[in-house]
């Protein structure tokens, strides 16, 4: 079996996946209702929230779709450092959301002082930011832009963690996030077909003032917010109840190893790689500001990179290639979900003889 090195879909453990084949219950029973409450009682402590989880049977672009629609009372500014920002701003385009775009260099962040500028215009209430920047390996500084944010009470925030949470801290309450979105399929080491987010006060407060049609209906946060909350962690249509069972599964797997420790695996694993793509060929980008689960290879050598993805998984290791623009210029090493710091150094020393055979 080939071991997954590419941004998503990561491995699932086999007792996560063995939970898929449990029988069926109904999603109205208290069984549905208190495995959905234990799910949001874990991701709280995951995400360091004390706001509502929203859970969805779709992938992270289902919940960025319902962010925009649900919480944009009147324009937003979208902020982007590559593939995944020009995603938040085709969401908007795509529903007639109002929007304008901040895009930034590939390889760049978003400045701080950026947001702080479009901010201070007065025309914007709804703030969109990836965190990391899958295509580019590069993660923004909440830290910073959270200190900008806060300057702005009544501008709901919503930021793109899909991959990076559950592989990095990020404290969404600490932070002021209102709406913090992941997928299954990346650092929580889950299926695919599943996203959730956090669902902040203010958050719930600017969807009240968006009219219900245009909110829409599957992804409108406001409904879902409410069933959540009013009906004991229901929801509105049937659940993927086999994906709730390994979300369930795997949450207190990953309360078992520990945030901290789970944070630090991941970062040492970035930098192992990191010193790998240094000494073999270069990191693409801002150098103060990689990502901890994926590393863009600047491709400097330019090798033939189809070819050395092809050799590699014949060595039973699968890495992905740059992203849109950068395909071929780039390559791109995860290091997410379940990777061990031994699997992560095999992986490398064969990533190294297929590097060299290629170039001779
Ligand atoms: C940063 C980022 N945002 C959004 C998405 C879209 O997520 P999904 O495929 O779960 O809809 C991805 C997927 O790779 C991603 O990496």
């Amino acid at each position: 079996m080939v071991k997954l090195f590419i941004p998503g879909p990561t491995d699932v453990a086999p007792e996560v996946l063995a939970q898929l084949s449990r029988p069926m219950i109904s999603h109205r029973d208290t069984e549905a209702t208190e495995l959905q409450s234990r799910i949001s009682r874990n991701l709280q402590k995951i995400m360091q929230t004390e706001e509502t989880i929203l859970l969805s049977g779709s992938s992270g672009t289902g919940l960025m779709e319902g962010a925009v629609r649900s919480c944009t009372r009147h324009r937003a500014a979208v902020f982007s450092i590559g593939a995944f920002g020009q995603r938040w701003f085709e969401l908007c385009k795509s529903n007639a959301v109002p929007a304008d775009l901040f895009a930034a260099e590939l390889g760049e962040i978003t400045r701080a002082e950026d947001i702080a500028a479009a901010l201070e215009t007065g025309k914007y209430d709804l703030v969109c930011v990836t965190h990391n920047e899958t295509s580019t390996g590069i993660a923004n500084p909440l830290a910073e832009i959270a200190a900008v944010m806060r300057r702005f009470p009544e501008v709901v925030w919503c930021v793109d963690a899909v991959s990076s949470l559950g592989g990095e801290d990020i404290p969404v309450d600490e932070l002021g996030i209102d709406v913090c979105i992941t997928s299954a399929q990346k650092c929580l080491a889950l299926p695919p077909g599943l996203a959730l987010c956090s669902f902040s006060e203010k958050a719930r407060r600017a969807a009240n003032e968006v009219p219900s049609e245009r909110r829409g209906l599957y992804f409108d946060l406001l409904n879902l917010d409410r069933f959540v909350r009013e009906k004991k962690c229901q929801y509105p249509s049937t659940p993927p109840l086999s994906l709730y069972y390994a979300l369930d599964h795997q949450l207190e797997r990953i309360l078992a190893e520990g945030l901290e420790a789970r944070f630090a695996r991941h970062l040492e694993l970035a930098e192992l790689t990191r010193e790998w793509a240094r000494k073999h060929m270069a990191i693409f980008g801002d150098q103060d500001h990689l990502s901890h689960t994926v590393t863009c290879i600047d491709n400097v050598h330019n090798i033939d990179v189809p070819q050395l993805i092809k050799n590699l998984e014949q060595r039973g290791y699968l890495i992905s290639n740059g992203y849109g623009q950068l395909k071929n210029r780039t390559f791109r090493v995860a290091h997410m979900g379940e990777r061990s710091r031994t699997e992560m150094e095999t992986m490398l020393a064969e990533l190294s003889a297929v590097c060299m055979e290629l170039r001779h």
